[in-house]
C-alpha cells in the first residue's frame, strides 16, 4: 500500500532528522502548524513535530533552504512564508517524489518479501545533499556548454572540494556525526565517544566535532575532557552558542579548566 510506504518513509526520515537541531526553531512568531491546510501526499492530520522532522529532512537531503519549495523569502523571518501555498512548482515537484519514493519502497518489498533487515530508500539516497542529482560528467558538461571551460573548472574545483570520493558514500563530518548520536542515544557512550574522536580525526577543524565529543564525554561523566572538548570547539568556532552555554555551566559546577 503507499500510504503505507509512505507512513513507513516518513517515520524512518523523522529518525534521520532526529540530531537535527533545526535553525527553525530559533525564529520567533512562527511555529509548525497544529493542523496543516493543504497536504496533499503526507496524512492531512500530520502532527507538528513529524512535519518539522519531513521538512528539515527535506532541506538537508537536498541541500536547500525552506525557500527552495515554498512562497518566501530568504533571510525573511518564516512568518512571511505561505506554506499552505502551491505556487513555487518545486513543491510538487517534491509531491511526485514523495510518491515516487513510496511506489519504489513498495516495490522493493515485491521484490525482497522475505527480507528483514530490509534497505530503505529515502531522498538523500538518490539527491546526496544536492537538489538535482546528477553525474558529474552530466552536472560539468551543462556547465561547459553553458559558460565555457572556465566556469567548469571552477565547478569542478568547487565539487572536489565539497563531494570528493566515488559519491558512494558521503564521508563528510555530519555523517560520522550522526551515528555518533545514534550510540549516544542507545546510551553506548564509550561507542559514542569512539566515533566521535574518529571524526575528529578526520576533520580536526570541525568545531562542530569536537562539540559532539564534548557532549558524550559529559554523558561518560567525565568533566574534564568534556571541558577541554567543548574549549576546542569554541576556538575553531568562536560562534558555537551550545559550546559556550555547556562550558559556561561546566564551570558555574566548579569544573577545571581543561588547558
Ligand atoms: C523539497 C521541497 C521542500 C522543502 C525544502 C521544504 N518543504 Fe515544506 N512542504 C513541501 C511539500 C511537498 C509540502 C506538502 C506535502 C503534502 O502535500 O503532503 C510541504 C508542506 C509544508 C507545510 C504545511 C503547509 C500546510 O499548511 O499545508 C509546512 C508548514 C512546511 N512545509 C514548512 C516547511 C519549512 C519550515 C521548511 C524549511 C525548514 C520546508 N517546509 C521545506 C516541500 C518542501
Ligand atoms: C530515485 C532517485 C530519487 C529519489 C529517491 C528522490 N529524488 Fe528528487 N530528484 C531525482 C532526480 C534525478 C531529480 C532531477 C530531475 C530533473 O531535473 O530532471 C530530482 C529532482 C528533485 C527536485 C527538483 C530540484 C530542482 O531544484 O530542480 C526536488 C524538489 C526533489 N527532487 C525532491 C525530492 C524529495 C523531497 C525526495 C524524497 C521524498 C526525493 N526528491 C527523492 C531523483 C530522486
Amino acid at each position: 500500500m503507499r500510504s503505507h510506504s509512505i507512513v513507513v518513509a516518513v517515520m524512518s526520515m523523522l529518525l534521520a532528522a532526529f540530531s537535527i537541531t533545526s535553525s527553525v526553531a530559533a525564529q520567533s512568531s512562527w511555529s509548525w502548524p497544529e493542523k496543516s491546510q493543504n497536504l496533499k501526499v503526507l496524512p492531512a492530520d500530520f502532527p507538528p513535530d513529524r512535519l518539522r522532522a519531513v521538512m528539515t529532512g527535506f532541506t538537508r537531503s537536498l541541500g536547500v533552504r525552506c525557500s527552495h519549495c515554498h512562497v518566501g523569502e530568504e533571510g525573511k523571518p518564516l512568518a512571511t512564508y505561505d506554506f499552505p501555498s502551491d505556487t513555487n512548482p518545486k513543491k510538487d515537484v517534491a509531491r511526485g517524489m514523495l510518491r515516487m519514493l513510496g511506489m519504489i519502497n513498495d516495490q522493493l518489498r515485491e521484490i525482497q518479501p522475505e527480507k528483514v533487515d530490509r534497505v530503505n530508500m529515502w531522498c538523500h539516497t538518490c539527491h546526496r545533499g544536492r537538489p538535482q542529482p546528477m553525474t558529474l560528467a552530466e552536472e560539468l558538461g551543462r556547465i561547459y556548454v553553458k559558460s565555457g571551460s572556465d566556469s567548469t573548472i571552477a565547478h569542478y574545483r568547487d565539487l572536489r572540494e565539497r563531494f570528493y570520493g566515488a559519491g558512494s558514500y558521503d564521508f563528510r563530518a555530519p555523517g560520522l556525526n550522526e551515528v555518533g548520536y545514534q550510540a549516544l542515544a542507545g546510551k553506548d557512550v564509550p561507542g559514542a565517544i569512539a566515533i566521535f574522536q574518529l571524526n575528529a580525526q578526520h576533520f580536526p577543524e570541525s568545531g562542530n566535532v569536537y562539540d559532539s565529543l564534548g557532549e558524550a564525554y559529559l554523558a561518560a561523566g567525565d568533566t574534564a575532557q568534556a571541558i577541554i572538548q567543548y574549549e576546542k570547539a569554541l576556538a575553531l568556532e568562536p560562534k558555537n552558542e551550545n559550546a559556550a552555554k555547556a562550558l559556561e555551566k561546566l564551570r558555574a559546577a566548579g569544573g577545571k579548566p581543561g588547558r
